[in-house]
């Protein structure tokens, strides 16, 4: 075989592991050490010696979030940041309660593909497909649905109940992230330019005034 016909099945391979999750664990576990000063991709490992059984647990998820907000839902993660021994793991979790009509504004996760399981109540989901498209795919889920949101894309939920509604939801990476849009949009620091919005938006400066006094 020819030395270029070599390099371009490495480059395939290559290609094939380069995947958009996070990296896979090169030993047991490398249990988070978050008070080390050294910044790595990830956690820096605790010393494995030291590692204990709480270190792998997380408790309350049984506990209902605080839904008394603007939105009316409240978010519970288990992140590497509330469970260390998820370093390198490249999963997560999250408990999302819902007030009645309460809603999960349109936020995406930069690094995670979302799973989420209906444990109570009946909820609306939706995702919106990426540029140019932009089609907006929706579901109305009963107790016991799976819906799964793909990585990256905007989505939301909305509780259709007249009671509380429960969800759980797996995330595929230690770390996945929120950009919720209303907030980073028209709640970054400083301000993006309201006349940057209003053209992007196609309305007028005062309108998002408005809407940046908000957040
Ligand atoms: C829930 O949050 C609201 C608004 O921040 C607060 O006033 C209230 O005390 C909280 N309730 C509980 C039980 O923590």
């Amino acid at each position: 075989m020819s030395r270029f016909l070599i390099s371009i099945l490495l480059l395939a391979t290559c290609t094939l592991f380069a995947s958009a999750s996070d990296p896979s664990p090169l030993q047991d576990f490398c249990v988070a050490d978050p008070k080390s000063p050294v910044f790595v991709n990830g956690v820096v490992c605790k010393d494995p010696k030291g590692v204990q059984a709480y270190d792998f647990l997380f408790r309350g998820l049984h506990l209902m979030g605080n839904t008394s907000n603007n939105v009316g839902s409240a978010m519970t993660p288990v992140t590497v940041a509330e469970l260390p021994g998820l370093n390198t793991f490249g999963i997560s979790m999250a408990r999302i309660d819902f007030a009645p009509m309460g809603i999960n504004p349109p936020h995406t996760h930069p690094r995670a593909t979302e799973i989420l399981t209906v444990i109570e109540g009946t909820i609306l989901v939706g995702f919106v497909t990426s540029n140019r498209e932009n089609r907006l795919i929706t579901k109305v889920l009963e107790k016991g649905d799976v819906f799964v949101f793909p990585e990256g894309l905007i989505h939301f939920q909305k509780n259709l109940g007249n009671g509380y509604a429960l969800a759980l939801a797996a995330l595929s990476s230690q770390n996945p992230g929120v950009i919720t849009i209303a907030n980073a949009v028209f709640g970054s620091n400083p301000n993006i330019a309201a006349d940057i919005l209003a053209k992007a938006f196609q309305t007028d400066i005062s309108v998002v005034s408005q809407i940046q006094s908000k957040f």
